[in-house]
């Protein structure tokens, strides 16, 4: 038995039960949209915690001594790469810095670029923050998604910043080198800053190799931002907080000083100790996470693939977020979603709400014990007999 097949008690302060009437209108659903884990955090960070929280005087404490070597260390280990101490910053978290990043390098009215689908906060944030959304397709080929590069290229002309979600969510694609050199160059020509939001980057799967945007060349240096974050991997979204990963000089004072004068990303000793914990004690359980999630992955494909032969599913090696592609049943996406939590009695979340590309798709989040999955799957596929006369 892994350690990862336990079944942990989570109650309805968390999200994803609590919000359950709210989300699907029921409580008779088994959840597996929102995007954490229902394994344990792991022990040695736990415990880092509370050695914090315990402290008698909860003031404001120093940056923890070691935090910033502890991601120089894990880049090297696991990307073979020298990142320096002095290009890292740490963030409040990730969607909150890109915002950041929005608003001290962009203007309002600037364009800017996403693909789509998309994770459903950079469309909102840009629309709020008073920029525009420009956005281009990705095209879905044989559980794949891949880049328009004409449409790319034409989209970039006109703007001032591309979010790239690398890996991408959803679909958990892994963008090889040959895609990342080329949104390196197509940007370097067209004058635009790269944001890239590698929060899944430690979740790539066997098999696959994540390629940190930074690593690539070093022409786009002084207009790339890459973000990054212990929150998905190590399943530790209650403590936000994450790691801005500059290489360039003038684009680091330019950034950080923003971020510093504005007091926006102060230390914070609870998310630094954690981080520290992560990429220093837990690599046995991230190794052995992955291989769990890796089965989870393959056993889903599987059952929906022998069960519910008008799904496909989108996934690309990294993240526990499949996408599932029902565009072959024919149903609109009110009645797509209501056949999930009706007839089967899934929480998912809807394609739709990742916008153009995501209609007929279902987000499917794989991060549970195997049993919670295999229920999942008898769920699916009574509910997908039932509907198709199978
Ligand atoms: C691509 C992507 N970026 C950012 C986040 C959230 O990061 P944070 O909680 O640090 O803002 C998520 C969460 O699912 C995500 O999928």
């Amino acid at each position: 038995m892994s350690l990862f097949d336990c079944v942990v008690a989570r109650d309805a302060s968390c999200r994803k039960y609590g919000q359950l009437q709210e989300m699907f209108g029921t409580e008779d659903v088994l959840p597996l949209w929102i995007a954490d884990m229902d394994f344990r955090t792991p022990e040695p960070i736990i415990n880092t915690l509370h050695s914090v929280v315990t402290q008698p005087v909860q003031g404001y404490n120093l940056e923890h001594p070691q935090w910033k070597k502890s991601v120089t260390e894990w880049y090297k280990k696991r990307y073979g790469f020298d990142v320096q101490e002095g290009w890292l910053h740490f963030v409040p978290g990730v969607i909150r810095t890109i915002v950041l990043s929005l608003m001290s390098l962009t203007k309002p009215g600037d364009n800017i670029l996403t693909c789509t689908p998309i994770y459903d906060p950079y469309p909102n944030f840009i629309k709020t923050s008073g920029r525009k959304l420009i956005q281009t397709g990705l095209i879905e080929k044989g559980g794949c998604y891949y880049f328009d590069w004409s449409d790319f290229k034409e989209k970039l002309k006109t703007c001032k910043m591309f979010l790239f979600s690398s890996p991408h969510n959803p679909g958990g694609m892994v963008w090889d080198r040959e895609t990342i050199e080329k949104v390196n160059r197509y940007c370097h020509r067209a004058g635009v800053i790269v944001v890239s939001d590698e929060v899944h980057c430690d979740l790539t799967l066997p098999g696959k190799q994540h390629i940190p945007f930074f690593t690539v060349n070093e022409m786009l240096d002084s207009q790339s931002i890459v973000l990054t974050s212990i929150s998905k991997t190590f399943n530790t979204p209650a403590i936000q907080g994450g790691v801005v990963i500059i290489k360039n000089n003038d684009l680091r004072n330019k950034f950080y000083g923003f971020l510093d004068n504005c007091y926006l990303a102060e230390t914070n000793s609870l998310q630094q100790a954690a981080i520290y914990s992560a990429y220093t004690n837990c690599d046995e359980w991230h190794q052995r996470l992955l291989t769990y999630l890796s089965d989870n992955v393959e056993y889903v494909k599987k059952e929906i693939e022998t069960n519910c032969p008008l799904i496909s599913v989108v996934y690309g090696g990294a993240s526990y977020l499949l996408f599932l592609n029902a565009e072959k049943m024919k149903l609109s996406d009110e009645n797509l979603n209501s056949f999930f939590v009706h007839e089967a009695k899934l929480g998912l979340s809807p394609g739709i709400q990742y916008g153009p590309g995501g209609e007929g798709h279902m987000r499917l989040n794989v991060g549970c014990p195997r049993s919670v999955l295999v229920e999942s799957m008898r769920r699916l596929k009574e509910a997908y007999k039932n509907r198709n006369n199978v």
